[in-house]
């Protein structure tokens, strides 16, 4: 049967197209990068910074106690209450707020105080108000840590730009905004990346997790390295502790240019949208607030030349944004042949009387940038795995990306394996709650490591 996707929406897609060669060349190029932001003396001019996290210990099992959770980072605001029983038995009590967005690009004191806001409502909701509970703050954006409690704000990524935080402890800032307050007891006593929560999540449950990977509105991995490797860290040939998690911050790859050769000019387009152009080059490459865009800037072209939709200009599709990453898993699960999630996209987008023809084609786009996508990521695993240098892992995930996506795990995987040295086992896991149990984890260790006095 003839294709019935248009030969110009073919033409299109063909930047999208990573062959094997392509992304063993991504995975040299990062590697090399990734050298550099550990190593003491390239780490000032790196830009995948792998920063030190100080968290040195895995989940034993032995964790207890109560424990308060902010989760922020995402497209929602949560406030959550871990309660450690046993290592089989964690209650979690979580409220989603919903985050106005106006205080993504308002002031940081803004921004707190309406953290500290929802923290004291949370509190007082749980009559909890009069304890001190220790909190872990998962604050997903690059964060220069200079202990378990400090991480220096570096840059704003996935659409945020409060004034007034970038180089400041962000730890302090919600510290006074509670202060501000003074109607509920907190001790902050660690920040943590999204991709640190997912891993010690997941390490609770298996043994052998050494990475955590978000696919969802941003993207970042974290794995678990050798201490006497982690240069940044001041301690790092006298540390007790042998491993140190190291949070990459891959979204940052390629913002010197060296991943111009798997870029198009959609990806350039939008770029130069969003508040932070220049940057995050990898993760607009590979995560959910940009895939959606890429998709609606080929279908406009498309639209243009007069090869999609019947060349109609007329539709919601015409505004930047307005094209979901999420159709993309929706327009994706579709069965062959059949377009019941697709005509719900598009009945959403206000197109009607499109042909078979025009879903196919948008099909094909949505499955270009995924694909994309996948491999992209798969090449940061195993540039990571390979860094580490082990034979077996296991691999906590989260994000909207990953978890919705129909194909994606499939994808992820197939291509892990193709890239990978032959014999080296690894296996993808979804991990549960790593802002919750994974932060109160992290928490945990905080309490624990505290000096006595
Ligand atoms: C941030 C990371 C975060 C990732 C996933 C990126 O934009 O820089 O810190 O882990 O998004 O949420």
């Amino acid at each position: 049967m003839p294709s019935l996707v248009n030969p110009e929406v073919e033409m299109a897609v063909k930047g999208f197209i990573l062959d094997q060669e392509k992304m063993a060349e991504v995975v040299e190029r990062m590697t090399k990068e990734m050298k550099m932001g550990l190593a003491k003396d390239t780490h000032p001019r790196a830009v995948i910074k792998c920063f030190v996290t100080y968290v040195q210990d895995l989940p034993t099992g032995k964790e207890r106690g109560k424990y308060l959770a902010l989760d922020l980072g995402g497209s929602n605001f949560r406030v959550l209450l871990v309660t450690l029983n046993s290592d089989s038995d964690v209650e979690t009590i979580s409220k989603s707020f919903e985050f106005p967005k106006s205080l993504m690009s308002g002031s940081g004191k803004a921004l707190f105080d309406f953290l500290a806001e929802c923290l004291s409502e949370f509190c007082i909701e749980n009559g909890v108000q009069d304890e001190t509970l220790p909190l872990g703050f998962t604050f997903s954006f690059p964060c220069q840590q200079q202990g378990l409690s400090k991480g220096i704000l570096v840059a704003w990524t996935k659409g945020f730009s409060c004034e007034g935080v970038v180089g400041k402890n962000v730890v302090t800032l919600l510290q006074e905004a509670i202060d501000r307050r003074g109607d509920v007891k907190i001790n902050t006593v660690a920040i943590l990346n999204d991709t640190v929560g997912t891993l010690m999540s997941c390490a609770h449950s298996h043994k052998n997790c050494r990475i955590g990977l978000i696919v969802g509105t941003g993207s970042n991995a974290c794995y678990v390295e050798k201490t006497v490797n982690a240069e940044c860290f001041e301690g790092y040939q006298t540390s007790p502790k042998p491993s140190m998690i190291i949070n990459c911050e891959w979204g940052a790859f390629g913002d010197n240019g060296v991943l111009e050769f798997v870029r198009t000019s959609y990806d350039k387009v939008v770029d130069r949208i969003t508040p932070n152009p220049g940057r995050q080059t990898f993760e607009k490459c590979i995560s959910g607030m940009y895939m959606g865009e890429l998709v609606r800037l080929v279908v406009i072209e498309m639209i243009n030349k007069d090869v999609m939709f019947h060349g109609d200009k007329s539709q919601k599709i015409q505004k930047a944004w307005s094209f979901n990453s999420s159709y993309i898993s929706d327009i994706e699960s579709d069965p062959p042949g059949e377009y019941r999630s697709c005509n719900k996209v598009l009945n959403e987008l206000g197109i009607i009387g499109s042909q078979e023809s025009d879903k196919e084609s948008l099909k094909l786009i949505c499955e270009a940038v995924s694909s994309r996508s996948a491999k992209l990521c798969a090449c940061g695993l195993v540039t990571i795995i390979n860094k580490m240098n082990i034979n077996e892992v296991v691999i906590g995930i989260d994000g909207s990306v990953y978890r919705f996506h129909p194909k994606y795990h499939e994808m992820l995987q197939f291509h892990m394996r193709k890239l990978l040295k032959p014999g080296v086992k690894f296996e993808l896991v979804v991990s549960e709650d790593g802002s919750g149990k994974g932060a109160a984890l992290v928490a945990a260790t905080a309490v624990q490591n505290k000096p006595k006095i």
